[in-house]
């Protein structure tokens, strides 16, 4: 038998003391949601953009290499989160220019909340505040959303808008090259540009005459953050411009540029009176030294707030599935916890790595004839018209065949005395990158259920199965 045997290290996780990043949605049913989105990898992102500039010349401007870099970099991160995306080209009188969308594989598509910041440079410097500080934060929720497991009554979007400094150039060709069936299916559109000003404020803004709920929405958000709000007119200056034109509902935050901070707001936001709330705004000092960290940490949190429950919003659409996630420690980050079955499969050891935080369930990869399950107790509602079975996989396996299973892992319902197999996945379904598997687990409406993973090993040749960010939701 040429099959190897492979050890592979274990790590116990009973008593660990992870706690996710994220606030799971499903821990607080229908009621409104402000996730922590993390100014710490906000924060990352930053010091990547900085980079890229100091890498091409000190900016990140159109046409330039620097902004081509940053597009390239945007776009890789999203990839490889889930996201499907696009790089949009068009010409400028700056050259070429690029704007990155993405969006989130689930959710009704008739119904898209669009969330987007400018991701250019002006030409005399690296553009951090403006705006590597709304695209770091946008590109930070995005990813925590992707982490968290949930699945989104509404499509997301984002975008990531080339030429801005231009005259909002990206954002127009955007709009302008959408048919007009697919404008209408935008329902919201939220605007980041400049959230994290060395001296902030925290202005609200949409540009629709009759107002929409959203701007009251990120002005209750703030309250109840006890940050004071102040509306502020911003004349068309940045992105949401081009999607208002169109009728579409905009809102979005900024932190101040140019402008002076009177002695009332510095009474009530702290900060220098009678300076600008960024004196290095589009100059060559809107460096990395150039931020606001506390401006930046309430900042992202007013997008992942406003991203989860629109993400959830009742536009009437009626295609599943909706709703919170039903299962407890969904992502594997508390350990053990919630979950039952074979010890030591949920694990953070750094030879797989998990699809978001650092746990995840690793059935297999023993290589000799071995078995393993994990499950966790789910109630799916009554009222149920829809209800999926969402989870994040990645096989690697040391089997050579391209037609024999030899290694499964199978996903499976346990009600009562009846197991039922929804989706079996085997040593012919290696899969490198992580790729998400939705089932249908609307059949067990008004039960209380077992999820279950079975994993089973032949006598050699190892597979790994390894599972993460599991999600049951209704609707
Ligand atoms: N869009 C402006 C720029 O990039 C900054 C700005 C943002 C001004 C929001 C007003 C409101 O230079
Ligand atoms: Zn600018
Ligand atoms: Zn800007
Ligand atoms: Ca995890």
């Amino acid at each position: 038998m040429s099959k190897s045997f492979r050890n592979q290290a274990r790590y116990g996780v009973l008593g660990a003391a992870l706690v996710a990043s994220v606030l799971v949605p499903g821990t607080t049913a229908s009621a409104v949601v402000s996730p922590d989105i993390s100014v710490t990898n906000a924060k990352a992102h930053l010091d990547q953009l900085q980079t890229i500039a100091t890498n091409n010349g000190g900016n990140r401007y159109t046409g330039r290499t620097g902004y081509r870099a940053s597009a390239d970099w945007v776009k890789s991160k999203l990839d490889a989160a889930g996201y499907t995306t696009t790089l949009q080209s068009f010409s400028t009188s700056a050259g070429t220019s690029y704007n990155v969308i993405a969006e989130w594989p689930q959710g009704d598509a008739n119904h898209v909340v669009m969330t987007g910041s400018h991701l250019d440079s002006v030409s005399s410097g690296p553009g951090i505040n403006d705006n590597g500080s709304g695209s770091a934060g946008v590109l930070e929720t995005a990813l925590a959303y992707a982490a968290s497991g949930q699945i989104p009554r509404n499509r997301l979007r984002f975008g990531f808008w080339g030429a801005e400094e231009l005259g909002l150039v990206g954002s127009k060709y955007y709009v302008n090259n959408l048919p007009a069936a697919e404008r209408d299916k935008i329902e919201l559109y939220l605007n980041f540009d400049m959230l994290a000003s060395p001296n902030p404020g925290y202005f609200v803004y949409d540009d629709n005459p009759a107002g929409n709920g959203a701007r009251d929405d990120l002005v209750s958000y703030f309250t109840s953050k006890s940050v004071q709000t102040e509306y502020i007119d911003v004349q068309g200056r940045s992105d949401h411009a081009a999607f208002r034109s169109l009728g579409i509902p905009t809102a979005g935050t900024f932190s101040g540029a140019e402008g002076i901070k009177t002695s009332a707001q510095a009474t009530k936001w702290g900060g220098t009176a009678n300076a600008a709330f960024d004196a290095c705004y589009h100059r060559s000092c809107d460096n990395i030294n150039n931020l606001n960290l506390t401006s930046l940490d309430r900042q992202i949190d007013a997008i992942g707030h406003m991203i989860w429950n629109y993400a959830q919003k009742d536009y009437g659409t009626t295609i599943p599935p909706t709703g919170p996630n039903l299962l407890q420690n969904p992502g594997f980050e508390a350990g053990a916890v919630n979950w039952t079955g074979t010890a030591g499969v949920i694990t953070n050891s750094t030879s797989k790595p998990a699809h978001a935080g650092t746990y995840k369930a690793w059935l297999g990869g023993k290589g000799v004839t071995a078995t393993a399950n994990l499950g966790q107790s789910v109630t799916i509602p009554a009222s149920a018209t829809a209800a999926s079975l969402a989870l994040w996989i990645t096989i690697d396996t040391a089997e050579t065949t391209t037609s024999t299973v030899y290694d499964t892992v199978k996903v499976q319902i346990v009600d009562g005395t009846t197991t039922t197999t929804l989706a079996t996945y085997s040593n012919l379904n290696k899969s490198t990158a992580y790729s998400l598997k939705t089932l249908n687990v609307l059949a067990y409406k008004g039960k209380t259920v077992t999820v279950r993973f079975l994993e089973n090993e032949d006598s050699s040749l190892q597979t790994s199965f390894v599972i993460d960010d599991v999600a049951v939701t209704a609707a």
